[in-house]
């Protein structure tokens, strides 16, 4: 079995930044009154590990009442941060600087009279934050019937969720062009998404089967499988090593792995050491000393790492 691994995969800038921010704050306040609006990043095994050092996740501030508030890399609407703003906590802004990039220019095309339109997910909290910033007045659409569906505005402003597919932004900002006097087109998918697709599709044309590590409710994740799936007729998504079909990919001779921006590189390697153990009698074993070890450290990424006959 030859495994390898995306060139670029796993935790991005934003996402690690926010969680070094984080840390360093619980670690300030002692644990105490320190909480994040949302779970901090789409990985559980990193919020339940900043949640026993002492961050709390509330759904709204209106249940507190002192302490510090960190807002995670997706941001937050305009609304929340001046509510929080008004109500004297302290806001620890982990917002993505690139996410940020799209809240401020959405705010300035809305004063300018531009009708907003983000593609993207509607229910995500990135996409939420950066509609807080053109007052609620965006238009959300993700899908082609939806683009098609849309009134012709004469000023359009068009932007894009930080983590979608560049196929889709392209695909459904043609169909607006059409239909508007005016368009603007900022492309706001990051370089860190960009690089992580790039590095997938590569990843998924040549082995037979992919692993993808992510939360299950994590875009970028979600577009990783979805890219997976276009080149590669077996992709599997986990969370965590326990979640490795063990049975299922024995029977590859090679297997891509990669990972999204939320999935720290120890939780990579912990899953590369699980397929390192794997041997048809010792299966089981291999799960069990999955759940036990925690492996740190780099790993080497656009590399073969493990060969076996
Ligand atoms: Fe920021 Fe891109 Fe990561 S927008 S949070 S660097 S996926």
């Amino acid at each position: 079995m030859k495994i390898y691994i995306a060139e670029h995969a796993g935790l991005c800038f934003g996402v690690k930044r926010a969680i070094d921010i984080a840390e360093k704050t619980i670690a300030e306040a002692g644990g105490v009154n320190t909480y994040s609006l949302g779970p901090l990043v789409h990985n559980p095994y990193v919020v339940e590990k900043l949640n026993k050092n002492g961050l709390k996740i509330i759904d709204n501030i209106d249940s507190i009442k002192k302490g510090k508030i960190i807002i995670r890399s997706h941001g937050i609407p305009y609304n929340i941060q001046k509510k929080a703003e008004d109500l004297n906590l302290e806001i620890i802004d982990c917002t993505c600087p690139y996410v940020k990039s799209v809240q401020n220019r959405v705010k300035e095309y809305h004063n300018k009279g531009y009708k907003i339109i983000i593609i993207g997910d509607r229910n995500h909290p990135e996409v939420i934050g950066i509609n807080g910033w053109c007052n609620n007045e965006g238009i959300i659409i993700n899908e082609i019937e939806e683009a098609i569906n849309l009134p012709a505005y004469k000023k359009v402003y068009i932007v894009s969720q930080t983590t979608n597919t560049h196929e889709k932004f392209e695909k459904l900002s043609n169909i607006i062009v059409q239909k508007s006097e005016e368009v603007k087109i900022f492309n706001t998918i990051c370089n860190a998404t960009n690089l992580r697709q790039k590095a997938c599709i590569e990843l998924a044309k040549k082995v037979d089967a992919v692993i993808v590590i992510g939360g299950y409710n994590s875009s970028n994740t979600n577009k990783l499988v979805e890219i997976s799936k276009k080149y590669c007729n077996n992709v599997y998504h986990i969370e965590l090593p326990k979640d490795l079909p063990l049975h299922e990919i024995l029977k590859f001779n090679t297997i891509g792995i990669t990972a999204g921006a939320s999935t720290p590189d120890w939780i990579i390697k912990e899953v590369v050491n699980t397929m390192e153990n794997i041997d048809n009698n010792e299966m089981l074993e291999a799960i069990e000393n999955t759940m036990t070890k925690i492996h740190r450290g780099d790993i080497v990424k656009g590399k073969v790492i493990y060969v076996t006959d």
